[in-house]
């Protein structure tokens, strides 16, 4: 039998539901703000990636997708969002020095070691805002990400904001960094001694102990950004406490691609556990545009992964609403049919084809099945014109009249809400 690539997964329903209701809220929320959707290629030419993401990160080095194609041209699977919407951005002459807010959702691919919660095709939902410096826009969407979580009853994550600075204040701080790891190279894992010479910010990053250690020790990126990029990411702060919102100052997050200038922050849950603990990510790159052959196009996003969000979502997140059908007997599900039907048009009702049973078994098959609700219907009750809706979870029977439809609809709607 063929086997399925590793580090690739098939989703089957029911958990292709909860994709399904994902898009749909994530969709709603983006454009709700004003965002866009934008479809790219998976496939785009090699260039656009080890150009943006950067020679020198670990997707570019060892992590993509890339083969000739039948033309003899380099090609890649994407693996990542945001250079190809600036690729479009500036391909798309409407465009041109417009403020442009655009959104996407699809599939990336990383050649790592899969693991749970990293796989080596995996989706990601993005926004990104293109055309703007203004710090605000950074701070809106933090603020937009952390909405979205937190809807999704997502509580215990943890918000981490930097900034890296840019070509102006980089230089001088990665001279200071190459100075105090060249002190430890003898520490250093052995992909550490190869970031030393390519892009040493990035050793700030490693999740080997003892270059976490070092790291904890070296010269910090927010004590040298020049008045511009410090400026910014005042503002950016002042912004973020005007919201509320909870973050913390992590001068050692650098993000994995190379892209980033000025603003960057992290998602993370400990309940994802290791080294998987990143949900979702993002920053300004103010300067990919000009690495692309563009002019200058100060622009700032995020991207979240989608496997990683369904790990901690609650099983129950999206099912709650559903209610089990339970019917003890034929007759009353004759005469309770056109009723159903019209129940059907507005709630999601589970039928499991129709069988009557007892309410024990209905019980049983709706625990299984994490349903939390279950309308019962019997002789007694039809001839009174009533059914049971039963909530599991906080083990309440209504007793619901059913004369007037919409009277029904709405006690309906209002149990499921609570
Ligand atoms: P990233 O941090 O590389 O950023 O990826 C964003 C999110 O994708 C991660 O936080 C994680 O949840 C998920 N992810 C990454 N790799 C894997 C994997 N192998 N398996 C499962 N999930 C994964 C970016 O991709 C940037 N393009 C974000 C951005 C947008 N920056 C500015 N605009």
């Amino acid at each position: 039998m063929i086997e399925l690539l590793r580090g690739m997964r098939d989703i089957y329903p029911p958990e292709t539901a909860v994709w399904e209701k994902l898009y749909f809220k994530a969709s709603e929320l983006f454009n709700t703000f004003n965002y866009k959707q934008i479809l790219t290629p998976v496939l785009e030419k090699t260039e656009l990636f080890s150009r943006s993401v950067g020679a020198s990160s670990d997707i570019v080095n060892k992590e993509m997708y890339t083969f000739i194609d039948r033309g003899e041209d380099s090609v890649t699977l994407r693996p990542e969002g945001t250079a190809s919407v600036m690729r479009a951005y500036l391909a798309n002459s409407d465009y041109r020095d417009k403020f442009v807010k655009l959104w996407y959702w699809g599939p990336m691919y990383r050649y790592e070691r899969p693991q749970k919660g990293r796989y080596r095709q995996f989706n990601q939902f993005g926004l990104e805002a293109i055309c703007s410096q203004n710090p605000i826009v950074d701070a809106e969407l933090i603020y937009i990400l952390n909405k979205f979580y937190t809807e999704l009853g997502l509580n215990n994550l943890s918000l981490e904001v930097n900034s890296v600075g840019c070509k102006e204040c980089r230089p001088a701080y990665k001279d200071n960094l190459v100075d105090y790891f060249t002190q430890n190279n003898d520490k250093l894992c052995d992909d550490c001694k190869r970031r030393l010479l390519q892009n040493p910010l990035r050793i700030l990053d490693c999740k080997v102990e003892t270059c976490k250690i070092l790291a904890s020790k070296a010269p910090i990126i927010t004590e040298h950004l020049c008045t511009e990029c410090d400026t910014h990411f005042k503002l950016l702060k002042e912004y973020l406490d005007n919201l509320n919102l909870k973050y913390t100052l992590n001068p050692f997050i650098v993000r994995g691609l190379d892209y980033y200038t000025k603003t960057v922050f992290e998602f993370t849950s400990l309940e994802l556990g290791g080294r998987q603990n990143a949900l979702g990510g993002g920053g300004r790159y103010d300067e990919l545009s000009l690495e692309l052959g563009g002019k200058k196009v100060p622009s700032v996003g995020f991207a979240g992964g989608i496997e990683r969000l369904i790990l901690l979502l609650e099983p129950e997140i999206f099912s709650e609403k559903q209610i089990y059908l339970a019917v003890l007997d034929d007759t009353t599900l004759k005469n309770i049919f056109p009723l159903i039907l019209k129940l059907k048009e507005t709630f999601k009702i589970i039928d499991d084809s129709f069988k009557t049973a007892s309410p024990k078994k209905f019980l049983e098959k709706a625990l299984k099945n994490n349903i939390r609700f279950i309308l019962f219907c019997g002789t007694d009750d039809f001839a009174k014109k009533q059914f049971l809706l039963k909530d599991l979870k906080l083990s309440i029977e209504h007793v619901l009249n059913f004369s007037d439809l919409n009277i029904l609809t709405d006690k309906i709607s209002e149990i499921l809400g609570g």
